[in-house]
């Protein structure tokens, strides 16, 4: 194996479900003895009392707290290493945010406080959405949405808010073939028709080739086109000015997924090249945690005529310098999510930005494609680089040649991977590059690391060659090997019983 600095090694503790450990009676808080007179539940609450114990674990309090460490050490985290997996952008979360977050007046304010007492924190969402606007060159912003694919449905429902103000119901919207899933998927939902546009040779939309889809399949009938940029290939979207206008020019609007912004931040804005509505991922691009499922953050942006199809309430400063929720929208789309969204996640986004600056978000976007690009030139005469120029944020490279000559496989080179201290990039997507491994790097990584992955990734190829069966077994040094994955997903085990823990 390659000399790398860091690698997994050392002692990592396996035990039994919690479930499993512990004894009856044991317990890790000191109740003082009852001092008020003993009630029968059944009284209170008739047949819904319990009618047996409800089999807790019963352990001490180091028997817990080890418990939990202990779990959190059989996995990989962007806190113990790197975790380079495209599209998912695992950027470091600064522990400033963290402090902020959890600062108790946030911690502790419940989301029902009547505005006039909640002042602080509605000023915060206030200047979070105007800070969104100008990295993205929107009018305004909503910060509901609690995820990048909540963010596509609600801007495609703004979209439709919009044509059916004007009386119009289209339903056909144009999608780049290599765009996340997420986006056929919220047209669908929105009831909206997904058109395929087929992958070109260097990667990018061309006006041409949308022009030709227009005349072919919709007509009059364009809702819009969803467009990412950078797109999933990581290139930039270059014809995006002519793409926008033929769009608009045939009554349509143009989404942009924004969840790649990290890329572009204080060097192009979606508004400037006149994208309508966007999203932004605040767990991707500004740092806030995910993993794992959540939560998540993914505000819209828009431009002027979109302003009254916005989710409501919307946090509004009156002509006092007050702010307040305003109800009365009635062109809006309506509520997206309980109280204003993951409230948390706008104070850790706010806290980086304001820590970072402008020049900061600048800075963090070159060095984001600057790392990605470092990482391109070490390996792509190693293995092939589907796209030939020069990438954005994030670089894909293919092993559909390496898996002919050895019969070793994407998935085994990310196992393998494992071995080496790092956490696998993307694979199998985006799904237009056969045999895709996609690597993001982000911005804080060092050239120290950004070496030893791509000396990681040039030795598993060497291995590939002349010990293929130790690739396509690994991972061989972590807490638990290959998975049945297959099982996994149809057959999950997601709750400890008796009966399963006895089989
Ligand atoms: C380009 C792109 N669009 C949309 C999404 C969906 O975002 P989310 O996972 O927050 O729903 C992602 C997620 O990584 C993405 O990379």
């Amino acid at each position: 194996m390659s000399k790398s600095q860091v690698q997994p090694q050392g002692i990592k503790f396996r035990e039994p479900p919690i479930f499993e450990r512990g004894a009856a009676g044991r317990s890790g808080a000191s109740l003082p003895a009852l001092d008020v007179p003993e009630v029968d539940p059944k009284t209170t609450f008739g047949a819904l009392a319990r009618g047996a114990e409800a089999e807790l674990p019963e352990v001490s309090e180091p028997e817990a707290y080890r418990h939990f460490l202990r779990l959190s050490q059989w996995n990989y985290c962007i806190d113990s290493q790197f975790f380079p997996l495209g599209s998912c952008t695992m950027k470091y979360n600064p522990k400033i945010n963290e402090w902020a977050a959890r600062l108790p007046g946030f911690l502790n304010l419940h989301p029902q406080t009547p505005d006039e007492l909640a002042q602080g924190t509605l000023e915060i969402m206030w200047h979070l959405e105007h800070a969104l606007c100008q990295v993205s060159g929107m009018d305004d912003c909503s910060l509901q949405p609690s995820a990048g694919a909540q963010g596509e449905l609600v801007g495609l429902m703004m979209m439709r808010a919009y044509h059916a103000s004007k009386g119009r119901n289209p339903l056909k919207v144009f999608i780049p073939e290599s765009a996340h899933g997420t986006n056929p998927a919220s047209c669908a939902l929105n009831g909206l028709v997904a058109v395929k546009l087929d992958r070109t040779e260097d990667g990018i939309t061309h006006p041409e080739q949308l022009l030709a889809a227009i005349e072919r399949e919709s007509g009059d009938d364009i809702c819009g086109l969803m467009m990412t940029n950078p797109n999933t290939l990581g290139v930039y979207e270059s014809h995006l000015p002519q793409i926008v206008k033929l769009i608009h020019d045939k009554g349509g609007l143009v989404y942009g997924d924004g969840a790649n912004t990290n890329a572009i931040m204080g060097y192009a804005r979606h508004g400037d090249v006149g994208m309508d509505v966007i999203h932004i991922n605040l767990h991707k691009t500004f740092t806030t945690p995910h993993g794992g499922g959540g939560p998540g953050s993914g505000p819209v942006c828009f431009k002027k005529h979109l302003i009254p199809f916005q989710p409501a309430p919307k946090v509004t400063r009156g002509d006092n310098g007050r702010y307040f929720l305003d109800r009365n929208r009635p062109e809006s789309i309506g509520r997206v999510r309980a109280f204003q969204g993951n409230f948390g996640m706008f104070i850790r986004a706010y806290t980086y930005i304001r820590e970072m600056g402008g020049e900061g978000l600048k800075l963090a976007s070159a060095l984001a494609v600057l790392n990605a690009r470092y990482l391109w030139w070490r390996l792509k005469d190693h293995y092939a680089a589907p796209v030939e120029q020069p990438c954005m944020h994030e670089v894909i490279l293919s092993d559909v040649e390496i898996e002919k000559a050895t019969g070793v496989k994407t998935l085994d080179i990310a196992k393998r991977l494992l071995d080496y201290g790092f956490h696998a990039p993307t694979v199998y997507f985006p799904l237009v590059v056969p045999g895709a491994l996609m690597i993001e790097p982000t911005e804080t990584e060092t050239k120290e690391t950004l070496d030893e992955f791509a000396d990681a990734m040039i030795e598993i190829l060497r291995e590939a060659k002349e010990q293929p069966e130790l690739v396509k077994g690994a991972p061989h040094r972590t807490f638990v090997g290959r998975m049945d994955e297959a099982r996994a997903a149809r057959q999950p085990r997601l709750r400890w019983s008796k009966e399963s823990a006895a089989k």
